[in-house]
């Protein structure tokens, strides 16, 4: 019987024409079907995944950029009476909407990467830990905190409590987002872009 994940990314391999199911399930696991994957399309998962992990990777400073921008200015303003005006309101829209490709691409990512593995050993790894759990996890964790504080800032009438809701909520997510990126000092094996 297969794992819901298995059977998931072998009916998309399936679905693209990479041949009968069966034939991917050697006995070296996932890595294994993946090559097989590979072999027969002509590298193109490879493509695929390496341009997905370079734009997931510099996208991330966009975000964190836009992010930081946001929480500077959103706890500046938080004490004023400046009325919640347009550049604080698209900072934390294209802040959430960085987010929202970050995570799009990282669901990608999630099912064709072959640093995505599920096995017996998979909870012992740190780093396969990280990557099939810790991340995706933390990181849609971050993704509801903006899409929420977004969302009930725009819901606030008064110009400090919209100014409030999005410091405190688009600050906790940026502390989840820094805890949960695989920098390069944390031996995950990923880069700084
Ligand atoms: C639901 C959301 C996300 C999912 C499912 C996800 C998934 C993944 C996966 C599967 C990888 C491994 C790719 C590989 O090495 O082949 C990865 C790497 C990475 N992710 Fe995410 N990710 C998400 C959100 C984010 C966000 C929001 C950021 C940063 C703002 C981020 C930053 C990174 C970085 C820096 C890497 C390492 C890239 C490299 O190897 O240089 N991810 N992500």
């Amino acid at each position: 019987m297969l794992a819901p994940t298995d059977a998931f990314r072998t009916s998309v391999c399936a679905i693209l024409r990479w041949g009968p199911a069966d034939v991917m399930l050697t006995s070296h696991g996932y890595h294994g079907k993946m090559y097989f994957c590979i072999v027969h399309q002509h590298n193109t998962i490879m493509n695929l995944n390496s341009i997905l992990v370079h734009t997931h990777s510099g996208l991330r400073w966009v975000a964190l950029i836009l992010i930081v921008m946001t929480v500077i200015r959103a706890g500046n303003l938080m004490s004023s009476k400046e009325n919640f005006e347009f550049r604080t309101k698209s900072l934390a829209l294209f802040a959430m909407i960085a987010m929202h490709i970050q995570a799009a691409i990282g669901l990608v990512l999630y099912v064709i990467s072959p640093t995505v593995q599920f096995g017996a050993t998979t909870m012992k790894d740190s780093t396969l830990r990280f990557f099939a759990v810790e991340h995706i996890a933390m990181m849609l964790i971050a993704l509801v905190l903006f899409t929420i504080g977004y969302s009930k800032s725009k819901k606030k009438t008064e110009n400090r409590a919209k100014y409030k809701t999005v410091f405190w909520f688009y600050l906790i997510g940026l502390l989840v987002v820094l805890a949960s990126i695989p920098w390069p000092f944390r031996g995950l094996g990923a880069g700084w872009f």
